[in-house]
């Protein structure tokens, strides 16, 4: 990262240097460090959650932050794209590129969660209190589905890590130094809570419902 670059990011550290240390987080100059502070919807947060609450809490809670966040990273690209110069423009061009496929496959992981998934756990959750018939998959158990989600949660990780790395070379305009920094808290938002909904699945929801089946004998 040249000097002059950092001159101009720090014109614009309003945001206290976290941009410009993302930033060479990014460029592999400084090890990533997880910051607490930002794992906002904690499952230890719902003691004695049932299943059905859980999945109502991801769903309300992390699906909508996912897709507010997704359109503001979106629209500060866009921004970003009319405020740049012709060097930039195809920096830009390829970043505002591939939020937009990594953004329609993470909608397609969503809706599949929504309409298959998370109703056979709420009932799941309703015949477990036995306040409502058997349920029945068409492939047997839920362990199929959420093994392909258990996959896309990966390639979640693995596409972010991608797109962190051409978010590290993004450069400002010298029009607009404060636009990268919006910019960098907007995408760091998205990365955060995309952490914490794939661990929330992963590490709590999934198991439940996996669980839950076993317990009831289905599958
Ligand atoms: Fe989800
Ligand atoms: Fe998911």
């Amino acid at each position: 990262m040249s000097f002059a670059y950092r001159d101009m990011i720090a014109k614009g550290r309003a945001d206290g240097g976290r941009a410009e240390k993302f930033q060479r987080e990014a460029a592999g100059e400084e090890r990533r460090e997880p910051e607490a502070a930002a794992a906002g919807g904690d499952v230890r947060g719902l003691p004695g959650a049932t299943l059905a609450e859980l999945t109502d809490f991801v769903e309300s809670r992390h699906h909508w932050a996912t897709r507010r966040l997704l359109a503001e990273v979106e629209a500060l690209v866009a921004e970003a794209m009319d405020n740049s110069g012709p060097l930039q423009c195809g920096n830009v061009a390829e970043l505002r590129r591939k939020l937009e496929a990594f953004a329609a496959e993470i909608e397609r992981h969503l809706f599949e969660e929504e309409t298959a998934l998370f109703p056979y756990f709420r009932e799941l959750d309703a015949f477990a209190k036995g306040k409502g018939p058997r349920p029945h998959l068409f492939c047997g158990s839920v362990r199929y589905p959420i093994s392909e989600r258990w996959k896309e949660h990966e390639d979640t990780g693995e596409n972010l890590a991608g797109l962190r790395k051409l978010v590290g070379v993004y450069r400002p305009s010298p029009a607009d130094p404060e636009a990268i920094c919006r910019f960098i808290m907007k995408f760091r938002e998205l990365e955060e809570e995309l952490e914490e909904h794939v661990r929330l699945e992963n590490e709590d929801l999934f198991p439940m419902a996996l669980e839950l089946e076993k317990r009831l004998g289905i599958g």
